[in-house]
């Protein structure tokens, strides 16, 4: 199966094509083509050098027409990667599904229930799969607490607080030509991730969300929501309070500061959850002396004797699932493949557009509320 990955930024240098290499590696991804508009990104991210030096000998076709030539150019039932900016993936996932392609779409799969169903329709009368990734769930310790829960070890879900705060040195990248007020905000950008991950613990429904957010200037001068707060109110009357920002300080410890904490009830007590996602605890002080605490869990290149570095951690494993997915699609007719995409929405593990619309439902009704001032708005009903 060969590999189309549609934009050349972050999220593509430092979870995608690492995690492509590697299954090319294995001989699960044949070719892989990079587009982006701009040459010159292609070209930094063919010499970045963790990727050289992980996987020596690999390369990638450079595409730079527009996304919808370089996905018809390709023979159907391949893997189209969606990793642009959020406001063309409604786009580029109906290109490659209507060029029968399978997709792996990088979250929020889009920021509109009509757009999330339109998307569903087509994959599935096509018997495409779209998987949306969601890494986060791929954590081992999303998975346990999933497991708990479940069972009942938790009671249930009352009171909750995430947050997931970026850098600020992200105001410096090619963020500042997308993230402006009109097109996302933080809550949007990454406070999904943990909206995601309470509905992937607890099978609860966001019904109702408020977000109030904080304007600031990218340094091109254009303008952010990029300090957030959320509440968003569950199908159980269960309350989670979510932060976000593109703003925790450059020389503070971590890639970022992030976790969740969730308070619960049973008949005879109160119970309790509490995730550090950015502390996993390691700290290095490395030479010349700058202080880091690095995560093994989201996604490094470790050495283990071989050829190269391989990828290791829930960013590689979340990519490998959906890349498996697609392969085991590939050559079944239409009602087998409809029966193992119903088997994989039912089964909850893979973000599809029938299992996660709950994403986009929050998010639709959350830039309403942020345009209006902070009011409370219901949230659209996607399920069955
Ligand atoms: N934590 C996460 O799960 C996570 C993290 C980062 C990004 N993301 C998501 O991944 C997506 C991409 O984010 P990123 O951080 O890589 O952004 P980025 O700004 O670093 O990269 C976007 C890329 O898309 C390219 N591009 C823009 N318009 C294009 C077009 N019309 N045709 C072809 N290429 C085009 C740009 O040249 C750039 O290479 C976003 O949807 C983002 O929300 C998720």
């Amino acid at each position: 199966m060969r590999a189309v990955v549609l934009g050349a930024g972050m999220i593509a240098r430092d979870q995608i094509l690492p995690s492509l290499f590697h299954l090319q590696r294995h001989g699960h991804i044949s070719a892989i083509e990079v587009c982006a508009r701009n040459p010159a990104s292609l070209r930094r991210l063919a010499s970045d050098p963790t990727l050289t030096r992980a996987f020596p000998g690999h390369t990638f076709v450079h595409r730079h027409e527009p996304f919808r030539e370089v996905i018809a150019s390709l023979p159907p039932e391949q893997l189209v990667v969606v990793a642009l900016p959020d406001q063309l993936h409604f786009d580029a996932v109906m290109a490659a599904l209507e060029r029968e392609q399978h997709v792996l779409c990088m979250k929020p799969l889009v920021h509109f229930v009509a757009e999330l169903a339109a998307i569903r329709r087509e994959a599935y009368s096509r018997g495409l799969l779209v998987g949306i990734d969601y890494h986060k769930r791929f954590d081992d310790r999303s998975l346990m607490a999933r497991q708990r829960y479940r069972e009942g070890a938790f009671g249930e879900f009352r009171l909750g607080t995430a947050c997931l705060l970026e850098k600020w040195h992200y105001r410096d990248s090619n963020f500042q030509n997308w993230f402006t007020c009109d097109a996302t905000d933080a809550f949007t950008y990454i406070g999904c991730h943990y909206v995601d991950l309470v509905a992937f613990i607890t099978g609860l429904l966001p019904a109702e969300v408020s977000l109030r957010g904080v304007k600031d200037r990218f340094p091109n001068g254009e303008e952010g929501w990029l300090w957030t707060d959320a509440r968003v109110v569950w199908s159980n009357d269960a309350i989670l309070n979510v932060q976000n920002a593109l703003g925790f300080p450059d020389a503070a410890p971590g890639s970022n500061t992030q976790g969740l904490t969730m308070y619960c009830s049973g008949g005879a007590g109160g119970a309790w959850l509490h995730h550090s996602d950015q502390y996993r605890g390691l700290a290095y002080c490395e030479l010349p002396g700058a202080y880091s605490e690095p995560s093994p869990d989201y996604f490094q290149l470790v050495d283990q004797g071989g050829v190269g570095r391989v990828p290791v951690g829930y960013g590689y494993r979340s990519v490998e699932f959906v890349v498996r997915r697609a392969l085991e699609l590939r050559g079944w007719p239409l009602a087998e493949r409809r029966a193992l995409l119903n088997q994989w929405d039912r089964a909850g593990m893979m973000a599809t557009p029938a299992n996660s619309g709950y994403n986009e439902a929050v998010i639709e009704a959350a830039r309403v509320s942020l345009h209006s001032g902070g009011h409370p708005v219901s949230c659209i009903r996607t399920e069955g």
